[in-house]
């Protein structure tokens, strides 16, 4: 797709890879909004050069009223980036069932609900694209991670449904799967991160897979071959290797956050 003069609409992007992200459109020349919670984080990344929607997205109808918004001010919505996220790790004791219901309601509903405010428009046109912000975390369950990478999984599976559902009806459906990246998410993580890369690389390389029209944009390379083969790993052996992770205090999905 053409990304210059296109009208993107990114959520989470007060910070990190979203953040990174709009700055890269409207550096290609999209007509960008950007939406999160903070209002004076999102003005000092709209530099004011981007339209500015403060939302919630676990708040359903504040997110379709959101969607309405930046469709008034932008005259419509092309693309659309699902990637508001959080991450913290999970403990089995006590049993955290809150922390469970945060990350879905963020990571996966936050999607949902920002989905159903541009699918009925873009049903509507026959036209338009929906890219998700998922993770390779999702690919496989790790300790300490159960709520991010049950909440990723989803979102990857949530998203190939779709790209099935949609496609008949002209809408494209894009899967972006990092890897480690430098932001506050990762930045108390307390063991190593592999072939981490910078917000500023991962935003060029997802551009790119956005205009390139990729399935499934996932990076970096060999993090990505890692994972894939990581899903070939059979249970039992996983568990091993997970168990053992534990053992030794290395559990947590894209890093373990102190508390
Ligand atoms: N960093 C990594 O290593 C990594 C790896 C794989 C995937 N990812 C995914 O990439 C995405 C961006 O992560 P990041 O690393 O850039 O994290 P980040 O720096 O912590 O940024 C997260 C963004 O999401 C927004 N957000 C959080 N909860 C929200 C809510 N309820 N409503 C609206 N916006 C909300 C935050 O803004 P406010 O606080 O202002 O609302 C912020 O703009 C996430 O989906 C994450 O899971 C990250």
């Amino acid at each position: 797709m053409e990304i210059d003069g296109a009208r993107i609409w990114v959520t989470g992007a007060s910070a990190g890879i979203g953040a990174a992200l709009a700055r890269e459109l409207a550096d290609r020349g999209a007509r960008v909004a950007i939406s999160a919670r903070n209002a004076d984080q999102l003005a000092e990344v709209a530099g004011g050069r981007m339209t500015v929607v403060p939302v919630d997205v676990t708040d359903r109808a504040a997110t379709v009223a959101a969607g309405a918004a930046v469709r008034a001010a932008l005259g419509g919505i092309d693309v659309v980036v699902a990637n508001a996220g959080t991450w913290s790790g999970f403990h089995v004791e006590p049993w955290e069932s809150d922390r469970f219901a945060e990350h879905l309601q963020i990571n996966v509903m936050g999607a949902v609900h920002t989905f159903e405010a541009v699918v009925p428009q873009m049903l509507a046109e026959g036209r338009g694209r929906l890219v998700g912000v998922a993770s390779l975390a999702g690919y496989r369950g790790v300790p300490g991670s159960e709520a991010y990478n049950a909440g990723k999984a989803a979102l990857i599976s949530l998203l190939e449904s779709l790209r099935g559902s949609l496609a008949p009806r002209g809408v494209v459906v894009q899967t972006v799967n990092p890897g480690f990246v430098t932001t506050r998410m990762t930045e108390r993580n307390r063991f190593p991160m592999p072939f981490k890369v910078e917000a500023d690389d991962a935003a060029r390389t997802i551009a790119d897979g956005i205009a390139r029209d990729r399935a499934e944009i996932a990076f970096p390379l060999p993090m990505a071959v890692l994972m894939k083969a990581a899903r070939l790993v059979p249970t039992r052996a996983w568990t091993s290797l997970t168990a053992a992770m534990a053992r030794r205090g290395l559990d947590g999905g894209p890093g373990r956050r102190a508390g």
